[in-house]
């Protein structure tokens, strides 16, 4: 089988010595020609970190030839936030086969990755995909599959892996700092913010982003099958909703349009952000995609409540939690050892002297070129018999914890730097987070314990590969 993302970085690499190309003969220089790039799907991460980003940040090694989206109101907007003069379409095939881009990026909806990672892969084109690789493991067989006919590349785009916190305890995992590894808790607590965001829009249906378990949970998922180095082989889960959709007190149309404004807390006034009023309100005309829906409205099937139990193919047993309703965001992990005990967090108000404002926090961490003083925060390392050492480890919040710029400069900038801690994600990473998740749904339905092999013909490994 083809190792995917040791092709992709190595397709970027030649680029960047100027190598003439399988895909074309472009280099990153700036007098030579430039990465022909599409985009598939223009709403706010597409447009934003997969869009204006890369337009400012690296505008004289690659280009924009093309914009999809189904919504030309929103495909319109996009083309002048981002500042391109590039065509747009609606319809994929017709842009690859017009404009013969080197690269596709897939920003849609999670439930539709698959179909425009096969077609780029198919049609000749590198891909690179957002977060989740897909949401169901037919869909992900699909592109298992695809992805070795093609000899085309595919890169999903894990930014938290590159948050310089998440890399220390990697380091410290992989240096043996606690011995062989047992046992992991991870518990991830979504605020009422960023939490409500899911359920405001598409990610409340599980047929459009596969419930949190994939959506959400794969970001989790695959920190920890990189942090074990394992794969996951079996999956037990429990999930409800009790908070969110038809839980609620009383619903409205959408937030704009409420009678209950003055009684919900859940209250978010959309056109109060211009950005976001010109993405999407402006456009609901061409689609019907509210972005400020009720997130107490009764078709909502995903759950807000989720915890699961999965076993490793190492023997590592992990006890993983989400929860969508938290007054504070934040998370916890700990690894426990043969040798000791590692212990990680992040944004637990309680173990801090400090107040945070909850939306602010949000915005912050979605935000891209936050200016910021430098913070530490701690790793502690708990040794068998000995004192617990603390690692202060430099923090950034904006771009995801600074993840973000350090994926897109890998990708585009450095991308034949060695990596040691091997972050960069290709097929086999996307596969088997979204397939814990999958599992977790499967084991929610039925109530017994899922086999990660059963889904698709990845076997799991002890070892971790590419
Ligand atoms: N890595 C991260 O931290 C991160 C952060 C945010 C979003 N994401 C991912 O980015 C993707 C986009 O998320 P978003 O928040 O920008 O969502 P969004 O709803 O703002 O944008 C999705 C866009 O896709 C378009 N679309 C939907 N179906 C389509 C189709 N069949 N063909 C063409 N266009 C279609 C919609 O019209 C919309 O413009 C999601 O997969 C999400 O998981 C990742």
């Amino acid at each position: 089988m083809k190792t995917s993302r040791r092709k992709f970085l190595t397709s970027i690499s030649l680029l960047a010595a100027g190598i003439a190309m399988p895909i074309s003969a472009f280099s990153f220089s700036s007098n030579k020609e430039k990465l022909k790039i599409v985009l598939v799907g223009t709403g706010i991460r597409g447009t934003g970190f997969w869009g204006k980003r890369l337009v400012d940040e690296f505008s004289d090694i690659l280009e924009f030839v093309g914009l999809c989206d189904i919504n030309p109101g929103r495909l319109k907007y996009a083309k002048s936030y981002m500042g391109v003069s590039c065509p747009t379409f609606v319809d994929f095939e017709k842009m690859i086969l017009e404009t013969k881009p080197d690269l596709v990026i897939v920003t849609t909806k999670d439930s539709t990755h698959h179909e425009f990672v096969i077609k780029g892969l198919d049609m000749g084109c590198d891909v690179l995909t957002e977060k989740p690789l897909t949401t169901d493991e037919t869909k992900c067989q699909a592109i298992l599959d695809a992805e070795r006919r093609s000899n085309k590349n595919l890169i999903v785009g894990f930014n938290y892996r590159w948050s310089p916190y998440n890399t220390k305890i990697k380091e410290l995992l992989r240096s043996n700092s606690i011995g062989k590894i047992t046992s992991v808790d991870f518990h991830w607590y979504l605020n009422t913010y960023h939490g409500a965001s899911y359920f405001r829009r598409w990610h409340g249906q599980r047929e459009s982003g596969g419930t949190l378990w994939v959506h959400k949970a794969t970001h989790h998922f695959d920190l920890l099958n990189w942090w074990i180095d394992s794969d996951p082989s079996e999956v037990f889960a429990y999930g409800d909703l009790e908070h969110y959709g038809e839980n609620g007190p009383f619903r409205g149309d959408n937030c704009r349009t409420c009678t209950h404004k003055n009684d919900c807390d859940y209250y978010w006034d959309i056109t109060k952000n211009e950005h976001l009023t010109k993405l999407y309100a402006d456009n609901e005309k061409y689609d019907g995609y509210i972005r400020d829906n009720c997130l107490f409205r009764k078709e909502i099937n995903i759950y807000d409540k989720m915890s699961a139990q999965v076993k490793y193919k190492n023997n590592v047993v992990l006890n993983y939690s989400l929860t969508t309703y938290s007054p504070f965001e934040g998370w916890r992990v700990a690894f426990n050892g043969t040798e000791g005990r590692i212990e990680a967090w992040l944004d637990i108000p309680y173990q801090k002297n400090e107040t945070v404002n909850q939306a602010e926090m949000h915005a912050k961490e979605m935000n891209q070129k936050l200016e910021e003083e430098a913070k530490f925060e701690p790793i502690i390392v708990h040794k068998l018999w000995k004192d617990y050492d603390v690692e202060n480890v430099a923090f950034e919040r904006g771009g995801h914890g600074g993840g973000d710029k350090r994926l897109h400069d890998k990708i585009f900038k450095t991308p034949n730097e060695a990596d040691e801690y091997d972050r960069a994600a290709g097929v086999r990473d996307g596969a088997m987070s979204v397939l814990i998740g999958i599992a977790a749904r499967k084991s929610i339905e039925s109530g017994e314990p899922i086999k990660i092999a059963e889904l698709t013909d990845l076997e799991p490994r002890a070892k971790r590969i590419q």
